[in-house]
């Protein structure tokens, strides 16, 4: 048992006020690691893979129609390649279901000289596509690249609520002074769904602002299939020869449905929408207390507990509070960065990661570089490198109550 009193002594410190929870070891459950807590929720709290509550049957069937699609198998017969990195979108979001994120990786490359970062458009880049439909086709990382960075699976759970987060309380975020050297910056970009200026939110450099435009960037980038967004194909290393040779099928690819009149990215992106937030689980009396020190060691600057939807014509993403820890923002954060510059991200500046459902994840950071949430806040610099510091000097008790309260969320 440590004392009260060594506790209010470490945080005095650390130049922090005295905190209001209670502490004891005995209070400190280990961490759930899987994605259904067995102290589970009642049975009509969503889930991890759950559609959003109250749900019209319109809207019902539209998510069942999506994850049906978004685990369809493309093949080459249906414009699968002729580079690509997997066969459905499934295959990489799937854990802990269907939706989920996974510690696959993806690769990416460009050259850095001077300061400019160029993503070898012409050879391919930015992004890799390690697989294709014929081994003459196959993609390797060029020469000329002098930066190599790999990418993790993100989880779409909530999506469709960080979606309908209103730009302006982004860039109100944005506008409001934080201490301890935090500034952080909208990710302004076109959206090629609706072709306007709008705030990006998805993805490791917030490189999309809408599901819809994600979707059809996956489905091209990912899988080699062409849609009404992303209408021409990924040369192999940028050989306009070896896609002549490879690639015959009719573009688009992705055709719309007669029935519908939708397209695969319209399904996916009904599915990702409609796709459930992490459940919050109940909070011990030590993650309580985790819950403070979060927000006294300074991981609320970046990490927002939470946003508020706008108006919106579905019910269940209308003026909802969004609890995703993110301001979704882009912090430059030194030596954590991937150095790959893309859309308004420049090499060292990252999506501060929404922290909800961090529980269904198997590893940390943007390449996995963090094998356990300790690890991961440890890896913090730049912009977060005083938070860190505060994490780093708090007793063992503390960060395990900080670490059960990111647990619960
Ligand atoms: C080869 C693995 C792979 C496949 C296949 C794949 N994804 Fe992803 N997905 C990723 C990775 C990696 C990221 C993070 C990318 C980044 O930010 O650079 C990601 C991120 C996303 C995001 C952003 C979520 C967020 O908030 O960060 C969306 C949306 C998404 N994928 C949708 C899809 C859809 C739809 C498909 C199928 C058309 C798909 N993905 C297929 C690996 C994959
Ligand atoms: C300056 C903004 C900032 C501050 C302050 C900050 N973070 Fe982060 N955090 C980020 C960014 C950006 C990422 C994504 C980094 C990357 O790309 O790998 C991240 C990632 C994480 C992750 C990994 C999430 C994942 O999906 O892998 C955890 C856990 C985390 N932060 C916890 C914390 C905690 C705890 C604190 C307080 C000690 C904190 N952060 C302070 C910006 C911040």
């Amino acid at each position: 048992m440590i004392s009260r009193t060594r506790i209010c002594i470490a945080l005095a410190a650390l130049g922090l006020s005295s905190f209001g929870g209670s502490v004891s070891t005995s209070e400190l459950t280990p961490l759930t690691s899987s994605g259904h807590p067995g102290a589970g929720p009642a049975s009509n709290v969503p889930t991890f893979g759950d559609p959003l509550p109250g749900l019209t049957t319109t809207l019902r069937a539209a998510f069942a129609n999506g994850l049906e699609t978004f685990q369809e198998v493309d093949t080459p017969e249906t414009g699968l390649g002729p580079v690509f990195n997997n066969v459905s979108c499934v295959a990489c979001h799937s854990t802990p279901v269907p939706g989920g994120g996974s510690t696959i990786l993806e690769t990416r490359f460009g050259r850095l000289v001077n300061g400019q970062f160029d993503p070898l458009t012409a050879l391919g880049g930015s992004l890799l596509q390690d697989q294709a439909i014929d081994p003459t086709a196959q993609e390797v990382i060029p020469s000329q690249a002098n930066v190599v960075a790999k990418r993790m699976t993100t989880p779409l759970f909530g999506a469709g609520l960080i979606e309908a987060i209103p730009d302006a309380e982004i860039l109100l975020n944005a506008a409001i002074p934080r201490p301890d050297g935090v500034s952080g910056r909208p990710s302004i970009i076109t959206d090629v769904a609706s072709g306007n200026l709008r705030v990006g939110r998805f993805g490791w450099k917030a490189q999309q602002a809408t599901l819809l435009a994600f979707a059809g960037d996956a489905y091209l980038n990912e899988m080699g299939i062409t849609n009404r967004l992303f209408p021409q194909e990924n040369p192999p290393n940028g050989s306009a020869a070896l896609l002549a040779a490879y690639d015959h099928v009719a573009d688009p690819e992705d055709v719309v449905d007669p029935a519908t009149g939708k397209s695969d990215i319209d399904f996916f992106a009904d599915f990702m929408r409609l796709l459930a937030p992490p459940q919050t689980l109940p909070l011990s009396p030590a993650a309580k207390a985790g819950k403070s020190l979060f927000t006294q060691i300074g991981c609320s600057h970046c990490h927002t507990p939470s946003m508020v939807t706008g108006p919106n014509s579905a019910p269940a993403l209308n003026l909802k509070v969004v609890s995703l820890y993110s301001d979704l923002l882009l912090h430059d954060m030194g030596t954590l960065g991937d150095g790959i510059a893309q859309a308004a991200a420049s090499p060292s500046e990252m999506r501060t990661a929404p922290l909800w459902g961090l529980r269904a994840r198997a590893a940390y950071l943007h390449d996995g570089r963090g094998a356990t949430v300790d690890a991961a806040i440890t890896l913090h610099d730049g912009e977060a490198a005083t938070a860190r510091g505060r994490y780093v000097a708090l007793p063992p008790v503390l960060k395990q109550e900080l670490l059960q309260f990111l647990g619960t969320i």
